[in-house]
């Protein structure tokens, strides 16, 4: 199963993670980063600049997970403005090596396939950062997507809208529809790094690393993978019931083996 980090608060959990992803930027140059967006990974980046200070992230290569349908790109809360401004600004990364799917509606029938292909050309992603929606999506995967889905167009349901709606002027003008990569190249990614943070979030974060692997709760696909970690804070973790087992973990783990 995914291993468990509850920390105290959000900024413990982008200190954990941002230490990371340092580790691994210093040790492979060339990495390739899966960036989430939303609220959940602001700590991390926020944590990122000081530790990068100094590593040479020229040839870091970024994919977002996802992106909403119909949007213009230069809507402030496009996830290519959000990945632009928390993401490549703030670490000084190269724009043309960071990719966001496209959801433009000219081509829209060929961008998961055009997405996918990006993907493999670069090897993979390396660590894939992960947020989890309340009804336990990953990515933009509703409950019921495959586990085998790749990047595609998928319909947003009315939850996630209103979850999202803080960062829009109101419900109705979050977009209906998003391209999100699938939990199939979700699973692909080397390393998964799941964050969570609040009691919102701690129903759908126990389903997903104690509960059954069920497509009706996507972040479930994680228990599949290998090398799964997941950061929460003690809100988020309240409704584990091994919590104290994963406590005593993390805090006898060697220091070497990383996250
Ligand atoms: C964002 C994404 C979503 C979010 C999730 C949680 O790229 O893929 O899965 O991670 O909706 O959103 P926040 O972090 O805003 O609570």
């Amino acid at each position: 199963m995914a291993e468990i980090v509850i920390v105290a608060d959000a900024a413990a959990a982008g200190a954990v993670v941002a230490d990371e992803i340092a580790r691994l930027v210093r040790s492979q140059p060339d990495a390739v980063l899966g960036l989430a967006t939303g609220s959940t990974p602001v700590p991390v980046y926020a944590a990122l600049p000081s530790r990068l200070a100094g590593v040479d992230v020229s040839r870091v290569r970024g994919f977002a997970l996802d992106e909403y349908v119909g949007l213009d790109p230069d809507h402030p809360e496009s996830y290519r403005s959000v990945i632009t401004r928390e993401v490549v600004e703030p670490l000084g990364l190269d724009p043309e090596r960071v990719s966001v799917p496209d959801g433009s509606l000219n081509g829209i029938e060929h961008a998961g396939d055009d997405y996918e292909r990006a993907l493999v050309d670069a090897g993979g992603v390396d660590l894939q950062l992960l947020g989890i929606g309340t009804d336990g999506h990953i990515g933009f995967n509703e409950p019921g997507s495959s586990f085998a889905s790749l990047t595609r167009v998928k319909t947003l349901t009315r939850q996630t809208r209103e979850d999202n709606a803080r960062f829009f002027d109101s419900v109705e003008d979050v977009p209906r529809h998003c391209i999100t990569q699938g939990l199939g190249t979700i699973l692909r990614a080397r390393h998964l790094v799941l964050l969570a943070f609040g009691k919102g979030k701690a129903e759908a974060v126990a389903a997903a690393v104690e509960g059954p692997v069920t497509a009706s709760l996507p972040a479930s696909a994680i228990q599949l993978h290998p090398h799964a970690t997941v950061v929460v804070d003690e809100a988020a973790a309240s409704d584990l019931r091994f919590g104290d087992y994963y406590r005593y973990t993390f805090a006898n783990k060697p220091a070497w083996q990383g996250l």
